[in-house]
């Protein structure tokens, strides 16, 4: 819809239901019913400009806002209003909810806050208590990504699984439900959708061994309306609808063992309400590598597909799979967009999404057709999409069967959760690229190891190699930019290219403005026609989550929360370019005019390196390697280099304490504070052979210290 029509249906609708127009001004609400969003509001999202009434702004997900107050002519006048501190050193990615003047958002531990959108005055804080623990089971950081509203409840996915109803007004605990099995390594990080009075939920930890869901809980109460399993169970028990028979059909081997199969639900949702169709994005195998998960091949329903189903009943309409039998952690739980587009002279009603797999699809949201397909970033694992067939087109040996393969993208993806916007006004697309490799190779042996991470592909322990030169080296291949991409003509309009990977999800708006948070601490307005940028603010630490915009007594905020942390927060710590810029997790709203300053922050990012000697032989230091890479590596980082939001144990005082490092690390001496116990799945000879790793990694941390500084 062009702008003057918005604005035309905008009035339309609020002489028409002056219900809504009472909605619009804070305070004016029913009494007593904070959050007053409902089927009717949502769908007319546009005409309530003002309003963030759900994760992606409206149903169609397109985070575009119609607000044009602050524009290309004035974004330099653009100031700091309020900040929040959110009180923890852990990521932040939530996308801030604002309804009738209130804000709801999210910090790490699934912690709600409830804020003043105008002033950032806390109004009340909802902590789930999340125990510390389950941190063991989360392959990307204790994140959470928002909340969901309707009348007048707030609604949480927390960490260990439960979904919670908080009354809006008090933050007061309305219901809560276990969404899965808390014995097995689900989490959730992903925001809720509420859709025709049920709260969609999926979970996470298809790199653990689970089996991927999505449910339907009722608003009122809590119980469970529907599930939709995305792959098939053991078949022995027989199959819960035709879709999973179908599936199963596409499966070899006894996957069902090996943890579930995969298939998480953890991220992306949308909803057309002409079509009643609601969309969800399905994640990756368990493992990762097909041929252990399903030996002899199979395309492996619903793994990395786009499925459609009818949001009163769970029951399946269509799917497109992204990537078949996909082996590399290729998630299709990436951002999915819908929007009408003029294609080849045609009004296409479209679903658009850039999985990790490196392609951007843009298919009939109708009826699942492909309609076209390309490479949004340089990828050497299929050579195109083949239209006919849907499928892509492999280049032999990316399956890593026989030799290792250094495949692009790797497997954070060319883009991975981090949101997209569509703008109205250009018809682009904006995609925060990743644009780096991961070096997969096939595992000598595998065993299933419960509650740990089973990806069953080996080279991803030397993905980054272990030698400072290779590191150096390696390090220039890591990138990452802002990517406006044409979904019509599927080409490129223009870039920005970034420091290095793992910046913000995005925002346009009318005011021909995308927003957008950096890596290396900086927020930022750019033009959304050509690239330009034309404000930024300095953000004092790195920036994951999307901003948001909104309008409070008719004066227009732009938000975005902020503080580093996430999968490549954790992992990457050593590649990210600007090591000075610790998390600083807060909400930041900024307005015309206003002139607020964060306060300064005390940070020493340098580990002090204090190793006792080197004694391991190279069998052993080998060994610990490898386990420190499989066990260790998703919180404390690469090659024992930690991104600094968990200690860097090269630096720990436990390295000189045997027993105390058996305490912390198989007893879990430290669990209520995050740092699980690895007692039933490592030995004590391999916590000391990872011991004995990371005080080699000391010693080298140390010597290049030292050359560096002479
Ligand atoms: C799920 C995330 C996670 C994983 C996986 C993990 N850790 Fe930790 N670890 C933490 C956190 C968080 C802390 C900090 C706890 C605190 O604040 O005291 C920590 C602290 C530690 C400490 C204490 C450091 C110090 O000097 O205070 C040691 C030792 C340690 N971890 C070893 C390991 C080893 C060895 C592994 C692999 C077997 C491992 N950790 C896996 C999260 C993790």
């Amino acid at each position: 819809m062009s702008r003057p029509a918005a604005a035309v249906f905008g009035l339309l609708v609020l002489t028409l239901l002056p219900s809504l127009s009472a909605c619009n001004a804070p305070g004016a609400a029913p009494p007593g019913l904070a959050a007053a969003v409902d089927e009717r509001r949502l769908v007319a999202a546009d005409a309530e400009p003002g309003q963030w009434m759900s994760h992606g702004r409206s149903y169609a997900e397109q985070r575009y806002s119609p607000l044009d107050d602050i524009d290309t002519g004035n974004v330099r006048e653009l100031g700091l209003a309020w900040s929040f501190d959110l009180q923890t050193e852990r990521g932040i990615e939530a996308t801030s909810l604002v309804v009738d003047g209130v804000m709801y958002t999210t910090s790490a531990w699934s912690i709600v806050h409830a804020l003043d959108a105008k002033t950032g005055a806390p109004l009340w804080r909802y902590d789930p208590q999340v125990p510390r623990a389950k941190a063991k089971h989360t392959c990307c950081d204790v994140v959470n990504r928002g909340v969901a509203v309707w009348r007048g409840q707030v609604f949480l996915g927390a960490l260990d699984g439960r979904l919670i109803a908080l009354d809006a007004k008090t933050g007061a605990l309305n219901w809560e439900v276990a969404t899965v099995d808390p014995a097995l390594p689900y989490t959730i990080t992903g925001a809720p959708r509420v859709v025709k009075d049920k709260v969609l939920i999926g979970n996470g930890g298809a790199e653990f061994g689970v089996r991927g869901f999505i449910s339907a809980y009722n608003v009122d109460d809590g119980t469970l309306a529907w599930r939709f399993y995305t792959v098939p169970g053991d078949p022995a028990l027989g199959f819960e609808n035709d879709a999973m028979k179908r599936a199963a059909q596409t499966w070899n081997g006894n996957w069902w063992e090996l943890g579930g199969g995969g298939g998480t639900v953890w991220d992306s949702m949308a909803y057309d309400p002409q079509l009643d169709l609601l969309y969800f994005g399905v994640g990756n195998g368990t493992p990762w590598n097909r041929e252990i998960r399903s030996p002899g091949g199979g395309d492996n329903l619903f793994l990395s597909s786009i499925v459609a189903v009818r949001p009163d009943s769970g029951e399946y309409v269509w799917h497109y799979q992204t990537t078949p039998g996909e082996s590399w952690d290729y998630t299709a739980t990436q951002h999915i967009i819908l929007a009408d587009l003029d294609i080849d002279g045609r009004q296409r009603q479209v679903l658009m999404q850039a999985p990790k797999n490196g392609f951007f699809y843009v298919l009939d949201r109708a009826t699942g057709e492909l309609l076209s397909a390309e490479n949004y970033i340089d990828i050497n694992w299929a050579t195109h999409v083949d239209m006919a067939s849907g499928r892509p087109v492999e280049v032999p040996g990316a399956r890593y069967r026989e030799t290792p393969y250094l495949t692009y993208p790797s497997y954070l993806g060319g883009h991975n959760w981090h949101s997209m916007s569509y703008s109205r006004d250009t018809g682009l697309v904006y995609i925060p690229v990743l644009d780096f490799p991961a070096n997969y190779g096939q595992p000598e042996q595998f065993r299933y190891n419960p509650g740990v991470a089973n990806t069953g592909a080996d080279g991803i322990a030397g993905s980054l190699p272990d030698a400072q030169a290779e590191r150096d080296a390696m390090r220039a291949l890591i990138k990452g930019r802002l990517l406006a991409w044409d979904p019509v003509q599927q080409r490129e309009a223009w870039r920005v290219e970034h420091s290095g990977p793992w910046n913000g999800g995005v925002l346009s708006t009318a005011g021909k403005l995308l927003f957008q948070g950096t890596a290396d601490g900086r927020f930022v307005a750019y033009r959304t026609d050509d690239g330009s940028a034309l404000w930024s603010f300095p953000t004092q630490t790195g920036v994951v989550a999307a901003p948001i915009t909104y309008s409070v007594d008719g004066e227009q905020y732009v938000s975005i929360n902020v503080g580093w942390g996430g999968a490549f927060a954790l992992v990457f710590g050593e590649f990210v370019q600007s090591d000075s810029l610790p998390n600083v997790s807060r909400v930041l709203t900024f307005k015309l005019g206003a002139t607020g300053e964060l306060p300064p922050v005390e940070w020493q990012p340098s580990v002090v390196f204090n190793p006792p000697p080197q004694q391991a032989d190279a069998t052993t230091l080998r060994r610990g390697y490898a386990l420190y890479q499989d066990v260790c590596m998703g919180c404390h980082g690469l090659n024992a280099v930690s991104g600094l939001l968990i200690p860097d144990l090269r630096g720990s005082a436990y390295l000189w304490d045997e027993q105390g490092w058996q305490e912390v690390v198989r007893g879990g001496k430290l669990a209520a504070r995050g740092m699980a116990a690895f007692g039933d799945n490592l030995g004590t000879d391999e916590a000391e052979a990872i011991r004995q790793y990371v005080i080699q990694q000391a010693h080298r941390g140390r010597e290049v210290r030292r050359a560096a500084s002479e």
